[in-house]
């Protein structure tokens, strides 16, 4: 099927951010794409407008109750000059998984794609092709029906901005602290966990703000009824090589289905190196450290790709991993991924587009 959108191009093009100005998600490119539901209509009108704040009733249900979810993706420029995108089918198969936790209608995902695709060639000069730089794509649905009663909007809008970025973590791929957060908890069985929606993220920052103040960079978060199970890392999938084999949690309902994890685990499996996905507990890490097996412990996400985790506090004490240096498998997968990202490597897994 062909989509076709109105377009409406900017007059004012941006000046475009030298390398060293991009950070993360500060800057915005030249156009986004909005897509309107109304029940009954169902989503319609779907359009590529310049870049600009968007005009909301003060009362529209996202302001009041949290009704939103949210996607996060890459385009890059590949070494031989095309553009590509990782897996977005799958970012776009995740979105109405959101949805569908967060009572919003389901989008059509070829649309959603096929949208995508029309703004980045829209906005590809935007693409920064520095080392290690990319286009960072944030779909994003808000309920925008102003009404105060506690319910599911009858109205949405789809939209999707773009931002080259550098990048996350100001350390970059260097392994960072880890402060293992025990008062406060990410999600619980039966919330939200999986979904990628705001409320995740806001409830996350009390943590974090605790964990900064002691000069950590995130929080490692437990289970939300036994505190005692590993769960996520940040706002990352987390995983740990302990005696050879490679952990991380089990995907149980308030885990967020990680595409970079997911993308891991294909690489550990195709490379042979023993993996598991289970639950594990903090204790079985400490104990695996005073035993001297736990070998390797790192994030993943797409803003990161890879996040190595130098040193893990628990309980006051702190616990130093692989001498605070990245370890072998973290350094494998970070270059497989991006070397298939960036067109370096061969895409033995069909995961581009
Ligand atoms: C990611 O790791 O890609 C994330 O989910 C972080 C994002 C919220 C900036």
């Amino acid at each position: 099927m062909t989509y076709t959108f109105k377009i409406e191009h900017t007059r004012i093009p941006k000046q475009k951010p030298a390398t060293d100005q991009l950070g993360f998600g500060k800057i915005f490119t030249d156009h986004m794409f909005i897509l309107d539901y109304t029940e009954g209509q169902g989503w319609h009108d779907g359009r590529i407008v310049p870049y600009q704040p968007i005009l909301l009733d003060p009362s529209a249900m996202v302001f009041h109750y949290g009704q939103t979810v949210f996607e996060g993706m890459k385009a890059y420029i590949t070494v031989n000059g095309e553009v590509s995108l990782f897996r977005p089918e799958r970012n776009f198969a995740r979105l109405n998984a959101s949805n569908a936790r967060l009572c919003i209608p389901t989008i059509d995902e070829e649309l959603a794609l096929e949208a995508l695709k029309q703004l980045v060639k829209l906005d590809r000069d935007w693409i920064p092709t520095a080392e290690n730089t990319s286009l960072y794509i944030r779909p994003f649905i808000i309920a925008t029906e102003p009404y105060l009663g506690v319910s599911p909007s009858k109205k949405y809008q789809f939209i999707i901005i773009m931002s080259p970025v550098g990048s996350y973590y100001a350390e970059g791929i260097n392994p960072v602290k880890i402060l293992v957060e025990k008062q406060y908890v990410r999600a619980v069985a039966g919330g939200t966990g999986e979904a990628k929606t705001g409320g995740n993220y806001a409830s996350s920052l009390k943590a974090q703000e605790v964990a900064a103040k002691e000069g950590y960079a995130q929080t490692l978060w437990l289970d939300g009824r036994e505190n005692e199970y590993v769960e996520e890392v940040g706002s990352m999938n987390i995983f740990f090589k302990i005696n050879g084999t490679v952990v991380t949690p089990a995907l149980n309902g308030s885990i967020l289905p990680g595409i970079t994890r997911d993308s891991m685990l294909q690489v550990l499996r195709k490379h042979n190196i023993p993996v598991q996905e289970r639950r594990i507990s903090i204790t079985e890490i400490i104990e695996a450290h005073k035993q001297g097996t736990l070998e390797e412990s790192f994030g993943t996400g797409t803003a990161a790709v890879i996040s190595p985790i130098g040193q893990l506090k628990f309980e006051g004490t702190e616990y130093v991993i692989n001498n605070g240096e990245i370890g072998e498998v973290a350094q494998l997968l970070y270059d497989t991924l991006t070397g298939i990202q960036y067109g370096k490597l061969e895409d033995v897994y069909s995961w581009t587009v």
